[in-house]
This record gives C-alpha cells, sequence and structure tokens, in this order.
C-alpha cells in the first residue's frame, strides 16, 4: 500500500451520513437522541474538513424519501435543524464558512426556512469553505426540474437545442456553481447511493464505512481522505497514461 499523497486532498467530500436510529437502538435510546448526537458529528466533521483543506462539504441531512418517517420522528430532525442552524450561525462566520443547500427547501417548516435564509445571507460572501447541506433533497427529482427548465430555456430562446451538453444542462441542477464531488463517504455500513447526487457522482471515489454517523470523527474522516489519496482515478484512461501524464 502506497502512503498518501497530501498533493491530493479531495476538493469536494460528499456525506450520506447514516446509522443515527442503530446508534440510539444500540444503547436503548429513542431515536432522536441519535439525530442529536448526529448533531455534534457534523460540526466535528465540518471543522475537521475544513483543517484538513477540504473546501467543500455536502452533507446529506434529509432526503426527500425521509417524509415517510414517523410523524414525530420527522419533527425531531426538522426541530434539530433549526437547532443547528440557529447555533451554528456565529461558528460558521467566525470560520468563514459559507452556508448553501440542495433540495427543495420550500418544503420545510416556515422557521427552518427562515433560519436557513438568515444564515445563508450571513455567508453568502465567505469564497474558501463551503458547507453544503441537502434537505429534501432527491437526485431524480432534481433531475427531472432540471430537465424541465432546460426544456423552458430551449422554448424560450435562451438556449439552443443544437448547443445541448452536460455542460448545459448541469447549470440547471440545485449543484449549480459546485464542483462534482471527489470523494463520497457512506457510514453505517450500507452499501447504496439512496438517490444522492447520482448525477454528480460519476467520477467520484466511493469510500464506505461501518462507523455509526454519530461515532463518525475527525479520525474517520482522515481514513476515508487517506483511502482516496491512494486511489488512482483514471476516468477512462489506462494506468499507464495516468502515470506518464500522456495522451
Ligand atoms: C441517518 O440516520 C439520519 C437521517 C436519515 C435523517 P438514520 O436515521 O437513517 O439511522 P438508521 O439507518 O436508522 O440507523
Ligand atoms: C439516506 O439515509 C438519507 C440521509 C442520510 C439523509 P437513509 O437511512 O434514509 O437511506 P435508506 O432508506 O437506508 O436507503
Ligand atoms: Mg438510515
Amino acid at each position: 500500500m502506497s502512503p498518501p499523497d497530501p498533493g491530493k486532498i479531495p476538493q469536494h467530500v460528499a456525506i450520506i451520513m447514516d446509522g443515527n436510529g442503530r446508534w440510539a437502538r444500540q444503547r436503548g435510546l429513542p431515536r432522536l437522541e441519535g439525530h442529536r448526537r448526529g448533531v455534534e458529528t457534523v460540526r466535528t466533521v465540518v471543522d475537521a474538513a475544513r483543517e484538513i483543506g477540504i473546501r467543500y462539504i455536502t452533507l446529506y441531512a434529509f432526503s426527500a424519501e425521509n417524509w415517510s418517517r414517523p410523524t414525530d420522528e420527522v419533527s425531531g430532525l426538522m426541530g434539530l435543524l433549526d437547532y443547528f442552524l440557529k447555533r451554528e450561525l456565529d461558528n460558521l462566520v467566525k470560520n468563514r464558512v459559507r452556508l448553501r443547500t440542495i433540495g427543495r427547501t420550500e418544503a420545510l417548516p416556515a422557521s427552518v426556512q427562515r433560519e436557513l435564509a438568515r444564515v445563508v445571507e450571513a455567508t453568502k460572501d465567505f469564497p474558501d469553505w463551503n458547507l453544503v447541506l441537502a434537505l429534501n433533497y432527491g437526485s431524480r427529482t432534481e433531475v427531472a426540474a432540471a430537465a424541465r427548465d432546460y426544456a423552458i430555456a430551449v422554448r424560450d430562446g435562451t438556449e439552443k437545442l443544437e448547443d445541448a451538453s452536460w455542460e448545459k444542462f448541469s447549470r440547471y441542477l440545485d449543484t449549480t456553481g459546485l464542483p462534482d464531488p471527489d470523494l463520497l463517504i457512506r457510514t453505517s455500513g450500507e452499501l447504496r447511493i439512496s438517490n444522492f447526487l447520482l448525477l454528480q457522482l460519476a467520477y467520484a471515489e466511493l469510500v464506505f464505512t461501518p462507523v455509526l454517523w454519530p461515532d463518525f470523527g475527525q479520525a474517520d474522516l482522515q481514513a476515508a481522505v487517506d483511502e482516496y489519496t491512494r486511489r488512482e482515478r483514471r476516468y477512462g484512461q489506462t494506468s499507464e497514461q495516468i502515470q506518464t501524464g500522456e495522451k
């Protein structure tokens, strides 16, 4: 195994934060206690990402499918989101971290939308560090909406059908302006993508860890980044081409 190359820190890390419920169940605690501990992990991981030099971190916090959970769990999660935003505003400003969201935030409770707007506005001019929260996010819904908006732009003449390309289409996705994730981490041992950034992850390196999200810490993030730096991203080329830099 070759040592990690410090020159290859991922620019954008996306995380499927999973395992809060199992963490709680293992301790005989209510599921919401797992989510509470999960919120503490978010701060740890955002700080650790900055220390490592990761410029963009995207966290899958609530999927479009998560509305189908028991009502008290959904309202508990919304309450925690509200609490997180209120509590983190000062920390984000102090550390110059810009907050953005992807997903249909217009369906979130009005109080959460207000807090989100406040934090997004207060941090909008920070260029270096970026925290992206995926809230009421689902990749297929995002892509369908982008296809619709692109079609409308063609109909209205702002886009030309003959120019259609991924480059143009991707501007209609929620992630417009963000680089594609280099590394995807999923905690809790589940080996699936769960409708997260399906197109944007096209060439991401995938790292799955059995660690449950409330137990995930700086060392686990560092281990995933180390694993990433040992991988060879080939983008369809041969290993020889990558190593010699020849076409
Ligand atoms: C992830 O933990 C948090 C959200 C999906 C909001 P889970 O709640 O999915 O935890 P498990 O999968 O039940 O352990
Ligand atoms: C994915 O986790 C969504 C989030 C982490 C917010 P889930 O726990 O909801 O995913 P599934 O249902 O196990 O695929
Ligand atoms: Mg889960």
